[in-house]
């Protein structure tokens, strides 16, 4: 049986939400939307990544639940210890992926690019897997507690199994509804996706619609992409200070030849070093001055608007380093 009905609770907060319409939509800079409720301090769990998130009422039933497992821990969304996805080198994978069905950049007589291009590598896939709009936000391959292993590791949810959840006592769940985040910048039909609540601008509900990146990555900043490996004049590009065959390459601020988080780094998976999401964020969030402090926003490796204490960062900072501009 299908649940898809929006609960009346919804509606009465859709409607605070417009009341409270063009409040905090001003642009912040390294793309932070100011109608988050997260402190995006100290660990995942308080950033937007917590998928178990729940605001208005702390450990009780949550808005969400209507369209997503609430597993109630943080890293299994992403990450298992045991029966990890085998179709994506990614860190203990625990999600359905798509096995490449994206648009990508289609002008490489320009730009020079040829033989260059290629699919999204695997440290794309993975937020991918949730930011395409094409695979629910729920759809792990390890549901928590014994018994609950099962799923599609490529292609889209196996919701007969993402169903037999509820059946565990004292978890919140839903049967029928695993929702995606939503199509193309939130464009089509939103009713089966989190852009259901998740698509008005100014509103109390946050506005997913910039995060729904859809299977046409054109708009966005080219991954993929083999990274030159030629320097020097005539090449806009800087050089990473180290370089790991098949594994990455990295610019290396600190000269310690390890390959810290807020490094921006290139991913090799058999192509040559290449840019990827994550050679720019950090899907758990870097502090912006140390310990302690707010996570950049975004989830950026390094901040492209405000220096850190050692200087790195600040105006186009991570864009500055990779191109030499
Ligand atoms: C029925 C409407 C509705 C749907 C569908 C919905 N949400 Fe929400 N969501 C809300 C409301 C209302 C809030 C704000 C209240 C709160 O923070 O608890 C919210 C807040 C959130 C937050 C916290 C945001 C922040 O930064 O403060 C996250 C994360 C979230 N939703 C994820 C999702 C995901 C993922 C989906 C799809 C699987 C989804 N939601 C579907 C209504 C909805
Ligand atoms: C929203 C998805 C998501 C969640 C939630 C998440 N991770 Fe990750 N994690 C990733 C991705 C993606 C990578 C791979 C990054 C890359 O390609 O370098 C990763 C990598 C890692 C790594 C490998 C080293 C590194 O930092 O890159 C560790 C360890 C890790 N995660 C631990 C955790 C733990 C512990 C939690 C829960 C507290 C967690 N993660 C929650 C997405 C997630
Ligand atoms: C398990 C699903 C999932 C995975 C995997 C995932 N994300 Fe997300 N991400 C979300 C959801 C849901 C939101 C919106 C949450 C909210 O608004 O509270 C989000 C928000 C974001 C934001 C917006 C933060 C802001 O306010 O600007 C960025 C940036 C982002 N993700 C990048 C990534 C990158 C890069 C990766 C891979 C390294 C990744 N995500 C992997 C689900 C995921
Ligand atoms: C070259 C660096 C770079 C790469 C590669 C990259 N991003 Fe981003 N991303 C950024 C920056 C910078 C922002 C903040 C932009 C802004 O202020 O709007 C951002 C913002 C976002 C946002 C928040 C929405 C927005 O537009 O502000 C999401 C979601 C996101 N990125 C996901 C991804 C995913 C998924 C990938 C891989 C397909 C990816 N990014 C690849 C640099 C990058
Ligand atoms: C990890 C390295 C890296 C970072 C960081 C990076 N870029 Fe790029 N960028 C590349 C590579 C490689 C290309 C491929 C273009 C080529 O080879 O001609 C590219 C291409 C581009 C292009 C031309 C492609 C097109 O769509 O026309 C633009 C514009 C661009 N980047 C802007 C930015 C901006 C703005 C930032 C900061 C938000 C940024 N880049 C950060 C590596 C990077």
């Amino acid at each position: 049986m299908s649940l898809k009905i929006i609960p009346k609770v919804m509606l009465s907060i859709g409607l605070v939400g417009i009341g409270m319409a063009g409040i905090g939509t001003a642009a912040f800079a390294d793309g932070w939307d100011p109608n988050s409720k997260a402190t995006n301090i100290g660990s995942i769990t308080n950033t937007r990544h917590n998928l178990t998130l729940d605001y208005l009422n702390a450990g009780g039933p949550t808005p969400m639940d209507f369209a997503r497992n609430n597993y109630t821990e943080v890293c299994v969304y992403c990450h298992t210890p045991h029966g990890a996805n085998s179709q994506i080198n990614a860190p203990l994978w625990n999600r359905t992926v798509n096995p490449g069905n994206y648009t990508v950049y289609d002008r490489p007589t320009t730009l020079g690019l040829e033989g260059r291009m290629n699919l999204p590598g695997p440290s794309s896939l993975t937020c991918l897997s949730c930011h395409d709009g094409t695979i629910a936000i729920d759809s792990i391959l390890n549901m928590p507690g014994s018994g609950g292993y099962g799923n599609n590791e490529l292609g889209t949810a196996d919701t007969t199994f993402l169903d037999t959840w509820p059946a565990m006592a004292g978890r919140d769940g839903t049967v029928g509804n695993h929702f995606t985040l939503g199509g193309e910048l939130g464009s089509g039909d939103l009713n089966s996706t989190c852009g259901l609540c998740h698509s008005t601008a100014g509103s109390l509900i946050p506005d997913f619609r910039l995060f729904m990146l859809g299977t046409d990555l054109r708009n966005d900043h080219v991954v993929g992409i083999t990274y030159p490996t030629t320097f020097g004049p005539g090449i806009d590009y800087n050089e990473p200070e180290v370089i790991i065959p098949n594994k990455w390459s990295f610019f290396d601020s600190n000269g310690n030849n390890f390959a810290e988080k807020d490094e921006v780094r290139l991913y090799d998976s058999g192509n040559g070093p290449a840019v990827e999401c994550a050679s720019c964020h950090d899907p758990h969030g870097i502090p912006s001055n140390g310990p302690g402090t707010e996570f950049i926003p975004s989830f950026l490796r390094i901040s492209n608007s405000t220096p850190n204490n050692d200087g790195i960062g600040g105006p186009s900072g991570l864009c500055l380093t990779c191109h030499a501009k």
